[in-house]
């Protein structure tokens, strides 16, 4: 599938694997609309990327916080209004918290699962009758390795993530003779500020890496969307999880035991 004049939406675009897919698909020739909460930064991205490629359209810069239905609501339309439809939506915003479930109040779980899950479906919600009108459109929702299997200190991320996979893939199964094509990504450690911006509640210390860097990710993306995959897994820990997961799941669970104990920081005592 060629991506040149490609309507494409990226939502999370000004950081990380959001902005890098950014980068490949203007590079692809795609026509892009934009999106995150920092209008300003936003901006600026859109700007810098209109610079860098001359021979696309400035991409479109449209704030929005993908956690609030009209805003999405507001968001499509717009991108509807301006580019006459979408081909390519990428639900890619998303945010973490890192640290003690216990500690993790209610409020986190629920601002985490408000934009990894809810974000993607309200924007699914708002593309999806144009796309089967069109017969035609293709959806591509980060989730992560963490949607895999539970990872500790990671309860929120991963509830958000396994969360997403599921309704991907039901709604896979509903528009499959719809000519809509739901593509999962699991995308392992990449180098970008999310680990920065989470909210940290304390008990555990995060791994040193190793991380891939996101333009690596994103091209990889692009490519799978290219070849209209189904689903991509970005990293060997990914598809070794996914594959011992169902023939060794004692030892998945066992390295799981292993790794909490030894992130979990030592010093501190924790008594609810
Ligand atoms: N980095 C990794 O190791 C890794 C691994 C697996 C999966 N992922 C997934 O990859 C995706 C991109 O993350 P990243 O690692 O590139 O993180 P990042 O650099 O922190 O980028 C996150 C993007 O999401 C936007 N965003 C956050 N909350 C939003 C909201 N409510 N509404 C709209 N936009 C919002 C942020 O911009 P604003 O703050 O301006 O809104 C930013 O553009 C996420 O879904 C993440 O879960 C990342």
């Amino acid at each position: 599938m060629k991506i040149e004049g490609k309507r494409v939406l990226i939502t999370g675009a000004s950081s990380g694997i959001g902005l890098a897919l950014s980068m490949v698909f203007a590079r692809e020739k795609a026509v892009l609309a934009l999106t995150s909460r920092r209008s300003d930064h936003l901006k600026e991205v859109a700007k810098e990327i209109g610079s860098a490629f001359p021979h696309i359209p400035t991409p479109l810069a449209i704030p929005c916080d993908v956690a609030k239905r009209e805003n999405v609501r507001r968001l499509i339309k717009d991108c509807t209004n301006h580019l006459g439809g979408i081909d390519i939506l990428i639900n890619n915003a998303g945010i973490s918290v890192y640290g003690d479930t216990e500690r993790t109040s209610l409020e986190d779980f629920h601002s985490v699962m408000d934009v990894n899950f809810f974000g993607a479906l309200h924007c699914m919600l708002e593309v999806i009758p144009d796309m089967k009108k069109q017969g035609k459109g293709i959806i591509v929702n980060i989730a992560s390795v963490a949607a895999k299997h539970g990872v500790p200190y990671l309860a929120a991320y991963c509830a958000s993530k396994a969360a997403l996979v599921a309704l991907s893939q039901s709604l896979r199964a509903e528009l499959s003779k719809k000519g809509i094509l739901i593509m999962i990504v699991y995308p392992g450690y990449t180098q970008t500020n999310i680990f920065k911006n989470e909210k940290k509640v304390g008990g555990a210390h995060r791994p040193p890496g190793p991380y891939v860097p996101a333009s690596k990710v994103a091209e990889a993306i692009v490519r799978a969307i290219k070849a209209k995959k189904r689903d991509l897994f970005l990293s060997l820990e990914g598809r070794t999880l996914a594959l011992f997961q169902e023939l060794l799941p004692w030892l998945v669970e066992n390295t799981m035991q292993r790794i909490a104990s030894k992130l979990r920081d030592k010093k501190e005592v924790f008594n609810g």
